[in-house]
């Protein structure tokens, strides 16, 4: 069976240029390796009462159906096992294939030119696009900038130290496709996909970009707090921050040491460890003593010099590897939230099977990857492609 409905022996109540299934509540297409679509007429379909959809086996379907589809209740869509939310299965690889075909080049193009310049741009980038999917899901929400009437998330402290390679690339991309493409690409797909070519540049693992985001018309400073973990924070509520946003233990483990593979952190987020840590001992006693030593030393006028800072993986720091987890079991850990991956019951197996394994962390990395880059996303009338990434499109006064 290619398609559920045939075109000549449409099943459903035909009402002029509409095909309409009024009573499907739910529909499960399972086992059905030729099925190419559900229905592919020229009739707009319209299932007012659908809410869950089950795809399982259809290796061969891409689409469910090929003119409009109405289908105001549907919440649900399980694909082979996943569950994808509405917004996010309207997401498409090839997108952009027909309204801008350049995207995928002009991206590829600039973050090359970018990170060869300027090393420290991918995790610049993996991180601001980690921290702007967190609050308000992935819809660039983080690019906005303040203004009288608002401030803005990248103006909460915890975003304060955003690197700035990072809002840079986005602009950059987005001045390009500006020229090639007019309107057509959002900034919330140009910092995703910028981000998985700049993840696969310093050595990291492919994942699929699917694409199709709006960018987001909602950006505020008090929004971002209690979504993004802190380094002092106790594992258990890191735990609890990333479960929230449907993340298990292991894929928070993942991500983290995805991040902090690569970059730096500032003494600031550090100095507890390495000064007057408790009244026995001034460094940490689960930090290595010469790589404290070291860091007391690079940190040592982190007071007055604020942009003092060290490598989070102080072995290969530009290399994406799976070292951030073999430098655990070393007291090579940078922050006190790292170092507790290591000490914590429910992390410590997972931090055992990356140290071990780099298939293993690259494949639950690019996974969790996959999942993040698809959190909150927004299709249709819920955003609008910016025509800048800084700035909403209309300007909000209250
Ligand atoms: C346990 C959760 C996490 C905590 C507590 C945490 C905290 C931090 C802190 C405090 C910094 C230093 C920032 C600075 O001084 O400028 C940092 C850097 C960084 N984080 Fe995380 N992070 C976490 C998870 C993640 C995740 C999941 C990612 C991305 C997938 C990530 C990506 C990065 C990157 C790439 C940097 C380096 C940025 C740069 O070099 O410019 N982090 N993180």
């Amino acid at each position: 069976m290619e398609e559920v409905v045939a075109k000549e022996e449409q099943l459903g109540e035909d009402s002029g240029d509409k095909l309409a299934f009024p009573s499907i509540c739910s529909l499960k297409l399972v086992n059905l390796p030729k099925l190419r679509s559900f229905y592919s007429g020229n009739l707009t379909l319209e299932c007012p009462s659908l809410s869950d959809l089950w795809r399982k086996n259809c290796t061969n379907m891409h689409t469910f159906s090929s003119r409009l589809l109405i289908t105001p209740k549907l919440s649900n869509i399980w694909a082979d096992g996943k569950t994808l939310k509405v917004g996010e299965s309207k997401l498409t690889l090839d997108y952009y294939a027909k309204t801008c075909p350049k995207f995928e080049q002009i991206i590829q193009e600039t973050v090359t030119a970018k990170q060869l310049s300027n090393p420290t741009t991918a995790a610049a980038t993996l991180r601001v696009f980690f921290h702007d999917c967190m609050v308000e899901g992935c819809d660039a929400s983080v690019l906005i900038s303040s203004n009288s009437f608002n401030k803005a998330e990248r103006d909460a402290d915890i975003n304060e130290s955003l690197p700035g390679d990072a809002f840079d690339i986005v602009i950059r991309a987005k001045t390009a496709l500006e020229l090639a493409c007019p309107g057509i690409v959002s900034c919330a797909d140009i910092l995703a996909l910028s981000t998985r070519n700049l993840v696969k540049m310093v050595g990291g693992p492919y994942y699929k970009v699917r694409l199709g985001r709006k960018d987001g018309l909602v950006s505020q400073a008090s929004r971002v707090e209690g979504n993004l973990a802190r380094a002092n924070m106790s594992m258990s509520v890191i735990i609890d921050i990333f479960k929230a946003k449907g993340f298990t233990i292991e894929e928070m483990v993942a991500l983290t040491g995805g991040g902090h593979t690569i970059g730096f952190s500032h003494c600031k987020e550090f100095s507890s460890r390495i000064y007057n840590h408790s009244k026995t001992s001034e460094t940490d006693p689960g930090m290595n003593p010469m790589f404290a030593e070291a860091l007391r030393k690079v940190c040592a006028n982190y007071q007055k010099d604020t942009a003092m800072s060290a490598f989070n993986d102080v072995m290969t720091p530009s290399k994406f590897d799976n070292m951030y987890f073999q430098n655990l079991f070393r007291g090579l850990g940078l922050l006190a939230s790292d170092h507790a991956l290591v000490t914590d019951p429910r992390t410590k197996p997972i931090v055992e099977l990356f140290a071990k394994d780099q298939n293993a962390f690259f494949q639950a990395f690019a996974h969790s990857m996959e999942k993040v880059s698809v959190v909150g996303v927004k299709t249709g009338r819920k955003g609008e492609v910016r025509n800048r990434c800084d700035v909403f499109n209309s300007i909000k006064t209250d």
